[in-house]
């Protein structure tokens, strides 16, 4: 057991960077490891994150001095050390706490060695304090904030929240115009790649992600792209005319999938962040698109272009809580003032494109299932811009996704497709001389506390 101390420098940097995303900074910090060593920091660093709440809970019950928490790395060093006796059979209780006094500095050396063997006395009551536990936010390890939320949309139940709490799973496209579903099968069977079809969408479902990136060399027709990312896309594609604009579109999943599925469409894909960009061009260029043209702009300045397009896509910025599988830190690091400050700049955004084109579609999504940063959006922005919402909910159904409807748009909950939790409204002008307050749905209801959600299961 070689990787306690690394990992205690890993989140111990992390920890001191709440702006950074933990899986691009591990990428990075893993790059000087191989085998074995890697694969026990990979997990052991997921697996704190994801129950990083609950294990400051338990790291509390032994604190005498409830309101005086250890210096950061001793507190890191014991909540991963809590965490593989507590939540992993990989490693003999002796190695992990021979190991943790061994990394803990001299003075903190006495402290470590009694919280973690009067834990292990008391083992087998935490866990059965913790199996017992009424109060979701421990027992998944999941911040007030977002369950609160979760409540709200209908997706709090245990499996909804044991469903967000599991391993991620990766879904995998191919260009749909140069392949069939069986060739594609074909191709990943070829390289080993064990996976499972979802027909209805025309993808494929793998939880062997770094056997695909090992081969992606020999599969230049495929591309990574979560399922309900992937819905965003199969939206746009149904409702688009000849021209879409994608305004926020790297590193540019969504722009591919259209770019495939139609290439009759003029697309052109747009990003603030010029670096984020490439990465789209990258694919384009691999995936051989001649319809994209993609170009840096500032959704707020947008550039001159002609004919408007009938439709635009905002994927907006968000906390990407709808990713919490993937992302699992998300789970305790998004706060109050995050979602505020996301929650101003998407209604800047939707708003600027509203404003500038009054005669198009607007596609608005976020992987992220807060109302602040969803319904609340476009609530304000349909209502100001004369917009309506369209019904996405028998197309999402179809494609076999459980929806949650919304008055303004659909939110993506857990499914069998396995896919990361979004929120889509596809806002349409409201033609001249209707102006009524009618909506896709049927006419507007009075506002009442939690009345304006159906549960779709
Ligand atoms: C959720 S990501 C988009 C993901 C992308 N649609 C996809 O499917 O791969 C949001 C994007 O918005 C971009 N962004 C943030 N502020 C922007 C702005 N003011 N104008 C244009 N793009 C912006 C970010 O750089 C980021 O790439």
């Amino acid at each position: 057991m070689t990787f306690l101390a690394p990992a205690v420098r890993f989140l111990l940097d992390y920890h001191r960077r709440p702006r950074t995303n933990l899986r691009l900074l591990l990428t990075r910090f893993l790059e000087k490891y191989r085998g074995r060593d890697k694969q026990a920091l990979t997990r052991t660093i997921y697996g704190v994150t994801r129950k990083e709440i609950v294990l400051e809970h338990v790291i509390g019950l032994f604190l005498k001095k409830k309101d005086r928490p250890p210096p950061l790395p001793t507190l890191i060093l014991l909540k991963i050390s809590v965490f593989l006796l507590l939540f992993s059979e990989s490693y003999p209780e002796y190695a992990v706490v021979n190991e943790a006094v061994n990394a803990a500095a001299r003075k903190e050396k006495a402290f470590v060695n009694a919280v973690l063997r009067q834990m292990l006395r008391r083992r087998a009551e935490v866990k059965e304090r913790l199996a017992a536990s009424t109060d979701p936010a421990l027992k998944y390890s999941l911040a007030p904030l977002l369950l609160a939320a979760l409540q709200r949309i209908g997706a709090a139940a245990d499996s909804d929240l044991e469903y967000l709490d599991r391993e991620p799973l990766f879904h995998l496209r191919f260009h749909s115009g140069r392949m069939t579903m069986e060739q594609a099968q074909l191709a990943l069977e070829a390289c080993a790649i064990p996976c499972r079809a979802l027909p209805r969408l025309g993808c494929f479902e793998t939880a062997t992600v770094g056997r695909f990136l090992d081969q992606a060399g020999h599969l230049d027709e495929f591309y990574l792209q979560n399922s309900g990312s992937q819905a965003v896309a199969l939206v746009a594609a149904s409702r688009a005319g000849k021209k879409v604009c994608d305004v926020a579109a790297a590193p540019g999943g969504k722009t591919l999938t259209l770019a495939c599925l139609r290439p009759d469409l003029k697309i052109l894909a747009s990003d603030i962040h010029p670096l984020r960009l490439r990465l789209l061009e990258q694919n384009v260029r691999r995936l051989r698109l001649g319809n994209v043209s993609s170009f840096a702009a500032d959704v707020l300045r947008y550039p001159a272009i002609g004919r408007p397009p009938d439709l635009l896509i905002l994927d907006a910025p968000c906390t990407s809580c709808g990713t919490l599988r993937k992302n699992p830190d998300l789970k305790s690091r998004i706060d109050r003032r995050r979602v505020l400050e996301n929650a101003r700049q998407q209604r800047l955004m939707l708003d600027s494109l509203a404003a500038r084109f009054s005669g198009s579609r607007l596609l608005y999504s976020v992987c992220s299932f807060l109302p602040e940063e969803s319904e609340e959006v476009v609530e304000k922005i349909a209502a100001g811009r004369k917009l309506r919402p369209a019904d996405l909910k028998p197309m999402l159904q179809k494609l076999g996704f459980r929806v949650r409807q919304g008055e303004f748009g659909f939110y993506l909950l857990p499914s069998e497709l396995n896919n990361d939790l979004f929120y889509i409204s596809l806002l349409e002008p409201i033609e001249p001389g209707n102006r009524s307050r009618r909506t896709a749905h049927g006419v507007r209801p009075e506002k009442a506390p939690n009345s304006n959600f159906q549960n779709q299961r």
